[in-house]
């Protein structure tokens, strides 16, 4: 295929200052050239994601240097390729790919993105393009914890945050692979929304006996694992609840407060505490694994690993959506429909 004639300027979303929503502004810029081992991908669609309402706060694990286009996923058409791209260059050229930002170089928020040749990551046919652009952050990262957690051993985990997009992943993930999972959420409304969809075993955290109930919970069940998206006192809360030897893997920070751990538990109990981030746990893992875990994904995006949107918004409404999702996180995604 021949690389179609493009255009000089797109519109983007810049961001000017790390302060939310309110450092951003839509401009006109060129659009970039991939570089040596890029493609450059027209963008479709990108998700708003905890990481990237972070990463406007300039709270992410980086910073890049400002202006800088956020959106770390997203979805499109390759429609050009660098140098040194090989047969993956070729074979990509004109295809619809889903494609992660790397920690240099600009976003997904525009109407084009240049990015590694490794991070555009080819679609399969039953796979549009807005359930390819939220196919990465939530679908890997779900089919990564179960994974942590089967191969050590559990049979059943806790995980917190559990009405968000990844928390019903990974309920319904689970099940398929015999894992049950009990998510904890903050309001009763979740608990509603979630026995609605047939998962029973749910905590409210805002109950006054939630410390008890856990506490039961985890020890007649032998509940030694918890995911934890909020951090500050959570894991403390996690900990005391569950038998010595247990342990909490913190992948989220949605409290926005450092833990808050007692060291008793961690001296004399055994228990232990962890991090998790997709990106160290993809770069740890060999070319092939990573293909054959990404299609794997790719199968459940429809069932196991569907993802509701709860709105659309254009691009140049970048700064409406970004307020959007942060007043409602429940619910499904907010999604910045870029183009075709
Ligand atoms: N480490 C990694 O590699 C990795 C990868 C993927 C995702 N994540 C993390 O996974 C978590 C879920 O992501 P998602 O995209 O699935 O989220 P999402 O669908 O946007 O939902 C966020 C959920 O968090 C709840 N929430 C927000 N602030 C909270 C707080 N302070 N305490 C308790 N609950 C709170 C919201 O409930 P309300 O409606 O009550 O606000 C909402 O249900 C995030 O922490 C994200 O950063 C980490």
């Amino acid at each position: 295929m021949t690389q179609p004639k493009l255009p000089e300027q797109m519109t983007a979303v810049h961001l000017q200052t790390y302060s939310g929503a309110a450092g951003l502004q839509i401009v006109q810029c060129p659009v970039p050239q991939p570089g040596p081992k890029e493609v450059l991908v027209k963008v479709a669609a990108s998700p708003l994601n905890p990481s990237d309402l972070s990463f406007l706060q300039g709270r992410y694990g980086f910073q890049k240097p400002l202006p800088t286009i956020p959106g770390f996923e997203g979805s499109g058409t390759v429609v050009a390729v660098g140098r040194d791209t090989g047969l993956m260059g070729r074979f990509l050229l004109g295809k619809r790919v889903a494609c992660v930002t790397q920690q240099q170089g600009d976003g997904l928020w525009a109407e084009y993105v240049a990015t590694s040749v490794n991070y555009a990551l080819p679609l399969l046919g039953a796979v549009g393009l807005e359930e390819g652009a939220m196919s990465v952050v939530n679908p890997v990262t779900a089919v990564a914890l179960i994974d942590i957690a089967k191969k050590a051993g559990h049979k059943t985990v806790l995980n917190t945050a559990g009405a968000s997009v990844l928390g019903l992943m990974l309920h319904r993930l689970g099940q398929q692979e015999g894992i049950e999972v009990v998510n904890i959420v903050r309001r009763a409304e979740q608990v509603e929304q979630l026995n609605a969809q047939g998962m029973h075993t749910v905590l409210n955290s805002s109950d006054p006996h939630f410390a008890e109930h856990l506490h039961d919970l985890c020890h007649q069940q032998n509940i030694r694992l918890a995911f934890d998206a909020i951090a500050g006192d959570t894991p403390q809360q996690l900990l005391a609840a569950m038998p010595n030897h247990s342990r909490v893997t913190v992948y989220g920070n949605l409290a926005q407060q450092d833990l808050a751990l007692t060291s008793g538990g961690l001296i004399f109990q055994g228990k232990s505490v962890d991090g998790f981030w997709l990106t160290r746990w993809v770069g740890q893992k060999s070319f092939l694994p990573s293909l054959l875990m990404w299609r794997r994904a790719q199968t459940l995006l429809l069932t196991a690993l569907k993802t509701e949107v709860r709105a659309r918004y254009p691009l140049d409404q970048a700064q409406q959506a970004v307020a959007d999702y942060e007043a409602t996180m429940s619910g499904g995604k907010v999604l910045l429909v870029v183009g075709e």
